[in-house]
């Protein structure tokens, strides 16, 4: 797999001479790649994510996306473009007082023309499962409708990243499971590498890689069964544990050998059952 982002020995602050947000991060996003970025609260995930499409350009160090130096201005809407962000309130996101032109919006802008809008508007909503929804106002959606409806006007523009930064966070379990299932989906038909930013460990499950965050700096990364062999070290960073990690965890103490790789209540009871 070839790199899409490429962040190279990245410091960042937010005040010049106060302490660095991120410090010396390296780090290579591969095309079509899943990834999740964890950490509590404060650890720089978002900063970091904000370096990914150049909404922030590092002090020091670079970031390429897909070849293009952040810092190139010329340049900077290819890599926006290419790297769509969804954030935690859909709501910051959309403007129109309809679906469909919420979403047909930021093509016009780039003076696209009608008929390549039209056919990309419904693409985008039928990809991310509100076609039936396209001719109502935002506010009477729900929650994760809206969130579906910020992840159709990214998609519309055809990126080779989505980044969605906590965009489950303000979502019941159910929708919240529902959108990390949508970008799953998304990655899987559209090979659209993700990044997904959040600090629920159960979010990381059925990521390709896990990346760590703690004070500005990149403290593990690894595949999900890697990082949450480590429980000790997910709860100092204050991370809660999922409850089937947590049984496994017994288990494994009252002498079952479940696998590592066994992060679902399925996949541990079918340890157990030995099938
Ligand atoms: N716009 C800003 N101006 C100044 N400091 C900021 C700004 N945004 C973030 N910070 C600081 O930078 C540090 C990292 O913040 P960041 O938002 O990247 O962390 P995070 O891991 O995304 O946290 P959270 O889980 O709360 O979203 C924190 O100490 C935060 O207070
Ligand atoms: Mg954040």
């Amino acid at each position: 797999m070839t790199t899409l982002i490429d962040i190279q020995h990245a410091c960042y602050s937010y005040r010049q001479g106060e302490a660095l947000t991120l410090e010396d991060i390296s780090l290579c996003i591969a095309r079509g790649e899943y990834l999740v970025l964890l950490g509590h609260n404060g650890s720089g995930k978002s900063t970091l994510a904000r370096h990914c499409n150049a909404l922030l350009v590092p002090d020091a160090g670079r970031v390429l996306v897909d070849g293009i130096d952040t810092r190139d201005e010329v340049k900077r809407q290819r890599v926006r473009d290419c790297v769509g962000m969804i954030f935690q309130n859909p709501d910051n996101q959309i403007i129109a007082t309809i679906v469909e032109d919420d979403v047909s919006w930021s093509l016009a802008v780039r003076g696209m023309r009608l008929p390549e809008i039209q056919e990309r508007v419904a693409w985008a909503l039928n990809a991310v499962g509100i076609s039936h929804l396209a001719n109502r106002p935002p506010q009477k959606l729900s929650g994760g409708q809206r969130q579906r409806l910020a992840i159709a006007g990214v998609l519309a523009l055809r990126p080779q990243c989505i980044i969605a930064d906590e965009a489950t966070s303000m979502l019941d379990p159910l929708s919240r499971r529902e959108i990390t299932n949508l970008l799953h989906q998304l990655r899987q038909t559209y090979q659209i590498a993700v990044i997904q930013v959040t600090h629920l460990l159960e979010e990381a499950i059925l990521a390709d890689r896990v990346v760590v965050m703690e004070r500005g700096r990149i403290i593990q990364e690894g595949t999900p069964a890697m990082i949450f062999r480590d429980l000790d070290m997910l709860r100092a960073l204050k991370l809660a544990i999922p409850e089937p990690l947590e049984f496994a965890h017994r288990l494994r103490g009252l002498g079952y050998p479940i696998s590592p790789e066994a992060l679902t209540l399925e996949a541990i009871a079918r340890e157990v059952a030995g099938v």
